[in-house]
């Protein structure tokens, strides 16, 4: 029989909330005093949201009476939010195993790149391969971030370049929207490198004149709905004033601006980013201290990506310089064939170690700010009444474990919910049946 209520997660040793008071991001000292219960509960309604959250006893009187679809006891449980991942290219075909090795051996990321291999390689493969075969290792791909703990995921497009893979990789990012459980932001990424055969301004032309025009049309009739637009802006691929030109044509068909910035040389993304009113810059390994200042200042969320700065062995981002100038720093796996790393905990371990920041502050960078860098933290990102119903339990009585075991996620995460529906569930885990 169905219950009043969906789901009741009883009596966590620890609830970790992120936010108590309705913040849409937390900067370095918010991140500091993350709200944290001890021996508390969460009631997820049946509509996926959520609807009390308190102490175990005081919510064990206030639903007295009420029945559940599902009880799940968290003693000696801590229960978090689902993580957020602010940034991922999961849609490609052709593995890059064997540069990975060239790295090894001293090659760098632009040498691969400019000698036709790196993006151009991953491009030739994705053009070639069947929508239906990009949409299985897509859906295969988000269930393991999924076992890690996200339960909202960016996805980019970007190994087409031309109309017809960026749209097949769109739309197969939209079959994953409609018919899987996990949050999806999508991201059209056609400036992600300059095409073969093409200059840069030939290819910015073609995005602002036939690829935007066709995603506005898209949009329009339900077709696809694109939420963000990204251009690679680095030496060697966009310009600053190409990017410039393609994110305010995306700004203008109602796109948010989401894009990579600073990563291998200094371009002034920051400042171009935090001009143009962007939600997010992502890498800013080489960012400037005008373009930290103006960041902060306008708000733009900085998608810090540790795996990235770790593989390709580059400076690591300032983020402490970031978090101390007020930015709000998210976090992102930048899940690519580049950086293959579909583990939000092992990236907040990563952002503490290498980045040097606390555990409190990549909490708050991989939930509520990651949140924030797509638009989404009125219903994401933390534990509070009224916001989706995304969690995670595991299987310790102190969060920080989730952080702390590198690479132990796998059998630290008891469960995984979205909207209130277990969509992970560790087979050792035992069900209360009654309250
Ligand atoms: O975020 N920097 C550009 N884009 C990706 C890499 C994509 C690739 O190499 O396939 C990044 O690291
Ligand atoms: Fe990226």
């Amino acid at each position: 029989m169905a219950g009043q209520y969906g789901l009741l997660l009883a009596n966590a040793e620890q609830l970790v909330l992120v936010c108590g008071r309705g913040e849409k991001y937390l900067r370095q000292e918010g991140a500091a005093r993350l709200p944290v219960l001890r021996h508390a509960s969460v009631v997820v309604g049946r509509d996926g949201l959520i609807k009390a959250v308190g102490q175990a006893n005081a919510l064990r009187s206030q639903f007295s009476g009420a029945s559940f679809d599902r009880i799940i006891d968290c003693s000696g449980k801590c229960v978090l939010p689902g993580l957020v991942d602010a940034h991922t290219h999961p849609v490609w075909a052709g593995d890059r195993v064997h540069e990975f090795a060239m790295k090894l051996a001293g090659a760098s990321y632009m040498e691969i790149h400019e000698a036709g291999g790196g993006i151009h390689f991953t491009v030739e493969h994705t053009r070639n391969a069947p929508e239906e075969e990009l949409f299985s290792t897509l859906k295969h791909r988000l269930e393991r971030m999924r076992l890690a703990g996200s339960t909202l995921v960016e996805c980019k497009s970007g190994y087409g370049l031309n109309l017809e893979t960026e749209l097949k990789m769109l739309r197969v990012i939209e079959r994953a929207k409609r018919s899987m459980d996990i949050g999806i932001s999508s991201t059209y990424c056609g400036a992600h490198s300059v095409p073969k055969g093409k200059t840069a301004t030939e290819a910015t032309d073609d995005i602002i004149n036939n690829h935007l025009p066709k995603l506005k049309e898209l949009k329009l009739s339900g077709e696809i709905d694109v939420d963000n637009i990204d251009v690679f802006c680095e030496k060697g691929v966009f310009d600053l004033d190409s990017t410039r030109r393609i994110l305010q044509a995306g700004k203008d068909v109602g796109l948010q601006i989401n894009f990579h910035g600073d990563e291998l040389h200094p371009m002034k993304s920051a400042e171009l980013g935090a001009e143009l009113g962007a939600q997010a810059i992502s890498h800013l390994e080489e960012v400037s201290d005008e373009g930290i200042a103006a960041m902060a200042r306008a708000k733009c969320a900085a998608v810090l990506l540790p795996t990235t700065a770790y593989m390709l062995r580059l400076k690591q981002p300032q983020a402490r310089k970031m978090l101390k100038e007020g930015v709000i720093v998210a976090l992102g796996s930048d899940f690519n064939p580049n950086a293959y790393c579909l583990s939000m905990p092992m990236v907040m371990h990563l952002a503490c170690v290498n980045m040097k920041m606390s555990m409190n502050e990549a909490l708050a960078a991989a939930t509520i700010n990651a949140a924030y860098a797509l638009g989404k933290s009125d219903t994401h990102g933390s534990i509070e009444p009224g916001k989706q119903g995304d969690v995670i339990v595991i299987n310790s009585t102190r969060w920080e474990h989730l952080i702390y075991q590198f690479g132990g996620h796998q059998a630290l995460i008891d469960y995984v919910i979205v909207k209130g529906k277990t969509v992970y569930e560790n087979e050792k885990c035992g069900i209360m049946s009654s309250y």
